[in-house]
């Protein structure tokens, strides 16, 4: 029998598709979960793969790949979707799809499946960094192809005897260490606030204050409170230290790539705080020019990798760019949390572009005032001549 590669969770949707890829396309199945940091029971999903059939489960740890290779680059690009959405589950995706082919070649698989829905984002950043890797590869997507709905196959798997954990029922999750987002359910109604059922990692009910200093070097977050520390320690202790201050939660209409309008929730205490502090910390060291360009540049960066563009080599192009502005963002910035906001209150660079020398209105300023009436006239040289031709010609 030919042999399939599924990217598995263990959750509804992709146990369902264990199923119908040996009953209905008669494949032997290879389930893949890869660890990007989504503390789920490995064991558990490796017992669900092996009651279901399938006939070898694979384990990959990938949180180093995952931080190093797609959650850095996103930090540096100050990567939010829509302004507001730092795209956990998109940079996760390709990662994942580029593990399958790895093991569909080392498996002989002539397929890949996953269990995205026709309706969202993944089956396209699927789909494309699979053809993009390799072209030859079958892609199946059980959920998508039979037009199955989250009622049919919650039917399906109680039929199939398949277990579905209870909050598996209520929403659809998806988890890394960079974000959780969670969908369907009670939250289709735009009218519900997200309830504290679905949240795991912020709470509501501390009304304490703390600051905290992250440290960066080359746009890489590198210390927490002074203490040097590697970046998945550092995202995952701040996950918990923001979290606990009820800072993280994201509520927002969000456009698809297949253009439906959604309601996203997603819990990501240690994205926001990080890319707030990041976006600070480049504020005080590059350019007035720089930093306007950057801004078209990381909104392109986003969009790229939201829309399941990952390999497109524009990415890397604008990757390059992105590189060069970082080799200056050295400092340290300084968090305030208090009952949900998070705020910059404190930031110290060796690349400060600050001088308090300029901009004091003390009389030790070495700004010569006097040098500006002429620049201010200048400046609006053009601008100010159009609306005296507005007005010249008005009546
Ligand atoms: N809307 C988000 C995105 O496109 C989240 C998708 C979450 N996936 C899920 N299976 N719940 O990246």
């Amino acid at each position: 029998m030919s042999k399939v590669i599924l990217a598995f969770s263990g959750g509804l949707d992709t146990s369902v598709c264990v199923k119908y890829l040996q009953n209905l396309h008669k494949l032997d199945v290879i389930t893949l979960t890869v660890d990007v940091g989504q503390n789920d029971d490995f064991d558990e999903i490796k017992k669900i793969s092996s009651e279901l059939g399938a006939i070898e489960h694979i384990y990959v740890d990938s949180k180093k790949e995952f931080i190093q290779n797609y959650v850095t680059p996103a930090i540096k690009a100050n990567a939010l979707y829509q302004q507001k959405y730092p795209l956990a589950t998109a940079l996760a995706r390709p990662l994942i799809a580029s593990k399958a082919v790895d093991m569909a070649k080392k498996f002989n698989a002539t397929s890949i499946s996953h269990g995205c829905t026709g309706k969202g984002n993944d089956q396209v950043r699927f789909d494309l960094t699979i053809r993009s890797l390799d072209p030859s590869l079958n892609i199946i997507a059980p959920i998508r192809d039979m037009n199955l709905t989250r009622d049919k196959e919650l039917k399906y798997a109680n039929e199939n005897g398949i277990k579905i954990s209870e909050i598996a029922k209520k929403y659809s999750i998806d988890e890394n260490l960079w974000g959780r987002a969670i969908e369907g359910g009670l939250l289709e109604n735009l009218e519900n606030e997200p309830s504290s059922d679905s949240l795991k990692y912020v709470q509501q009910d501390n009304t304490s204050t703390e600051y905290i200093t992250i440290g960066f070097e080359k746009g890489i977050p590198i210390s927490l409170n002074s203490q040097k520390m590697d970046l998945e320690k550092l995202i995952d202790d701040l996950n918990s230290i923001a979290g606990s201050h009820g800072v993280g939660i994201i509520d927002h209409i969000e456009d698809r790539v297949v253009g439906i309008k959604s309601r996203e929730v997603y819990e990501a205490p240690a994205a926001l705080v990080l890319i707030e502090a990041h976006k600070d910390l480049e504020k005080l060291v590059l350019t007035n020019s720089e930093l306007r360009f950057k801004l078209l540049v990381d909104e392109q960066w986003a969009w790229l990798s939201y829309s399941g563009l990952w390999l497109d080599p524009l990415l890397s192009d604008l990757n390059a760019f992105v590189e060069k502005t970082q080799q200056r963002v050295n400092g340290e910035i300084k968090v305030k949390m208090h009952n949900g906001s998070y705020r910059v209150v404190g930031r110290k660079s060796m690349f400060s572009l600050y001088s308090n020398d300029t901009v004091t209105y003390l009389s030790n300023s070495n700004y010569d005032q006097t040098l500006a009436k002429g620049f201010v006239a200048l400046w609006g040289l053009q601008s100010t001549a159009a609306n005296s031709k507005i007005m010249e010609n008005k009546e």
